[in-house]
């Protein structure tokens, strides 16, 4: 198919045509891809622009920072500061929500950011992302941090940038998801990839095996049935995939399919799971069902979730929608103690890798 040369600006007029507010959500994307742009180029240069390595500071969620999240920060910091459509932004790399000087008037627009996800790749040249959400802040007054926690359903675009071989952007504003390649002696992003789909089916999964003994008995039912392969129940082989980038990991998933699990655990009794709600599992769970994929905890669309902490965490269960709806099933086989074999204290004993 020839694609010509789309360019994201000229996409975005022609999406979100209309009312004053679809032309400034245009207006931010395109603000939200300089940023990109700029977070693509420091990415780029690496060890040359002196940028790797971890800075003596943890951020909120006790995490070591890289240098290159708090200069990733920066760059969505800058251009949401002087863009003047953004009353408000919350950051994973921020304790709490920022406000921003209004300019000519309050902007209407909140932003949710990790502005550099899966940084424990930097230093070793493997994939990572930036992803964002977009939420309507309040007219007429300051927003307060409700006005930040409101479900996934509710946001008016999100997306990621990945930054691998080639740069893409990836976003939805609740109109299919959409893929642009950063051509980079240019500087534009071209439509490479419009109305990207998850297929249904798929014969491959992503978890961190690692964290095997910690997870709840529906999981360990769905990874030994996939690891059994073709002589047991799914009657197929599977092959697994890790990148510890969730970026990297959904962009594969969006390309070919798959299921990518972080889920509930028990390694870490105070947190329900590893990933964030706001800036991770929600802005993804937008893109994958915009591509016709599901995002669960395992027990609710995380679409759903009614956050009520920014850095709030979350079981993540999210790809093609026939393995992530088994996946759910088996949640709910489990919960009710329909499924015996599970529920069995015996199981519990059973590892992932016995033979
Ligand atoms: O921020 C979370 C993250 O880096 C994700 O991008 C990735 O999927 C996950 O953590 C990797 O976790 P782990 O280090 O346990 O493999």
């Amino acid at each position: 198919m020839h694609l010509g040369r789309t360019t994201l600006s000229k996409f975005l007029i022609q999406q979100l045509k209309g009312s004053p507010e679809q032309n400034d959500l245009a207006a931010l994307l395109v603000d939200i891809a300089a940023a990109v742009k700029a977070i693509s180029a420091m990415t780029a240069k690496g060890a040359l622009a002196g940028v790797l390595g971890s800075m003596e500071q943890v951020n909120v969620q006790g995490e070591t920072q890289q240098k290159l999240d708090v200069l990733s920060n920066e760059a969505f910091i800058n251009t949401f500061s002087m863009g003047g459509l953004v009353a408000g932004l919350a950051s994973e790399e921020m304790d709490a929500p920022m406000e921003i000087d209004p300019q000519d008037g309050s902007g209407r627009f909140l932003a949710v950011f990790d502005p550099l996800d899966g940084s424990s790749n930097i230093d070793v040249n493997v994939s990572v992302g930036s992803i964002f959400s977009v939420l309507r802040a309040p007219q007429g007054r300051t927003a307060t941090i409700d006005d930040f926690l409101c479900p996934g359903r509710q946001q008016l675009a999100a997306g990621y940038a990945i930054y691998g071989p080639s740069t893409m952007f990836v976003i939805t504003v609740g109109k299919g998801t959409h893929g642009f390649t950063l051509d980079r002696e240019v500087g534009n992003f071209i439509l490479t990839h419009p109305h990207m789909e998850v297929p249904a089916d798929t014969s491959e999964f992503a978890i961190n095996a690692s964290n095997e003994r910690f997870w709840e008995p529906p999981v360990q039912r769905y990874v030994n049935e996939c690891k059994a392969g073709r002589n047991d129940v799914r009657a197929r082989d599977f092959n697994m995939r890790w990148i510890a980038s969730m970026v990297a990991e959904i962009h594969r998933i969006l390309m070919r399919g798959g299921v990518f699990m972080y889920p509930r655990d028990t390694k870490d009794p105070g947190k329900p799971g590893r990933l964030r709600l706001m800036y991770e599992a929600s802005p993804m769970s937008f893109i994958i069902e915009q591509a016709g994929g599901v995002g669960s905890t395992g027990r609710e669309r995380l679409l759903d979730v009614q956050p009520s902490d920014i850095h709030q965490r979350v079981p993540v269960i999210i790809g093609s929608r026939n393995e992530v709806e088994r996946i759910e099933r088996y949640h709910r086989e489990y919960d009710s103690g329909m499924d015996e074999k599970y529920t069995s204290p015996l199981f519990q004993e059973r590892s992932l890798f016995a033979n």
